[in-house]
């Protein structure tokens, strides 16, 4: 279903956030990507959305290579993607049922989608939707009136409206408290095993990852250092993972030596 194979960014300031990430993954899996801040899981992320180009290596979803694509290429495939954003990236000022509508844009062409008007069935599936992450009651509400947690709700609901193939979170409780973050990760795995879709979590909370994930990949220094069930997740292996990157030693170098050189300008 997804293959990714020697996966390598390196950014135009010669920052090399993957080195070579290789991984696959099936139908239905729920899989956390952990790892320290700046280890890469973002960026991991963005390019199987096509957001971030690969400079080397190959992503492959469901037999279609991501990392050749052009941008209108990619706009056809991103439809299938769906991505949960720590913000909610919601239409503040649109109602509930219109923000998850949005997840159809990709399927609803022509003068209707100028219109803002969805034909019944893509409103049937955004009721769907609403009602797998209980806030159907909530469907007329403007986005801003929402609380953290039921925003991030309704960007699930988005996300499964697309009917896609794959679910991307990034870092989707990062901005809500221990309870909420609790709740919203319960959600996201209920309703990703209930429409069966491959999902893949960034996150920091390695105890909600054992909760809720079947596989945790972790990531340090844009190679993978686990790949494994949350059972195989010692503290030796998150030793290895969290370990201080003694590589990042040179940069906090240069900023003293930029520093230097600033004060005696
Ligand atoms: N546009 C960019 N240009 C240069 N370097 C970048 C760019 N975007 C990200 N990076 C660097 O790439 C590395 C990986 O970043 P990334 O955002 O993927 O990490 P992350 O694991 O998601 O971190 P966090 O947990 O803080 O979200 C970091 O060193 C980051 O500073
Ligand atoms: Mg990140």
């Amino acid at each position: 279903m997804l293959e990714v194979k020697n996966l390598q960014v390196v950014f135009p300031n010669g920052n090399e956030a993957l080195k070579s990430i290789s991984l696959s993954a099936e139908r239905g899996e729920i899989i956390a990507v952990i790892g320290r801040s700046g280890a890469g899981k973002s960026t991991l992320l963005r390019c199987i959305n096509g957001l971030q180009a690969a400079t080397s290596g190959e992503i492959i979803l469901d037999n279609e290579n991501i990392s050749g694509m052009g941008q209108q290429q990619l706009r056809l495939v991103r439809r299938h993607i769906g991505f949960v954003w720590q913000e909610y990236n919601l239409i503040e000022r649109l109602p509930v049922i219109t923000n998850v509508l949005t997840g159809r844009l990709g399927y609803n062409r022509g003068l209707g989608s100028l219109l803002g008007y969805f034909d019944r069935t893509h409103r049937e599936i955004a009721i769907n939707s609403l009602e797998r992450v209980n806030m159907l009651h909530r469907a007329s509400f403007r986005a801003d009136r929402l609380s953290g947690g039921e925003k991030q709700r309704v960007s699930i609901a988005r996300a499964i409206a697309q009917e896609p193939k794959i679910l991307l979170a990034d870092e989707p409780v990062a901005s809500l408290d221990p309870e909420l973050s609790l709740q919203v990760m319960s959600d996201l795995a209920r309703v990703a095993r209930d429409v069966g879709v491959l999902t893949l979590i960034n996150i920091h909370q390695v105890e909600l990852a054992r909760q809720f994930a079947d596989r945790i990949i972790g990531i340090a220094r844009g190679q993978v250092e686990f790949d494994g069930e949350p059972g195989a997740l010692t503290t030796s292996v998150l030793d290895r993972i969290y370990r201080f990157d003694h590589q990042l030693t040179p940069v906090v170098s240069s900023v003293t030596q930029f520093e230097a050189e600033a004060n005696s300008a």
